[in-house]
């Protein structure tokens, strides 16, 4: 059994550190990439409170253009496809920063997956300068996420790059 569960009262820096420890142990030694993606999800919601979605979009171009395709993710579920350019997600993948969205009702494009969605952190996943995916995190609360969230997503998008 693999036991990451962090302590509530740790301060969000020390939780991040944390998750990352966790995030390079678990997927270290495995090349599946869908494997890993599930764990990281699953340990992004056990280290990230007050989230409704956690997971991964990955960036696939077997159509006329790249746009972003569902994987693994903790939530409920969600739009399978999203365009380069699109929604929060789409984005960060087209623009290779960021999106630190306080109100999701107020992004213009933002795409709807979970009504209780209130505000979100997308990260994007980039392997030698190349976006192959993006971390979304939705959370119910309002201006959930701080610049701190975002350095820490952007932190766990590195390390774990080469290995989804
Ligand atoms: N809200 C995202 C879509 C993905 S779901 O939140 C899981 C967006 O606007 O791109």
């Amino acid at each position: 059994m693999y036991d990451f569960t962090p302590d509530p009262d740790l301060p969000v820096a020390e939780r991040y550190r944390q998750l990352h420890d966790a995030a390079d142990a678990l997927t270290a030694d495995e090349r599946d990439p869908v494997a890993n993606m599930a764990n990281l999800a699953a340990l992004i919601a056990d280290f990230v409170p007050d989230l409704n979605w956690a997971g991964f979009y990955r960036v696939v171009d077997d159509r006329e253009a790249p746009e972003l395709v569902l994987g693994p993710f903790i939530g409920r579920p969600a739009c399978i496809r999203i365009p380069f350019g699109r929604g929060v997600c789409g984005t960060a993948a087209a623009t290779g920063e960021t999106q630190l969205v306080m109100d999701v009702h107020a992004f213009p494009d933002h795409i709807a997956c979970d009504a209780a969605s209130r505000s979100e952190l997308v990260v994007p996943v980039k392997l030698d300068g190349k976006v192959i995916a993006v971390i979304d995190l939705d959370s119910p609360t309002p201006a959930r996420f701080a610049l701190e969230d975002a350095s820490g997503v952007e932190q766990l998008a590195q390390l774990i790059a080469a290995r989804i």
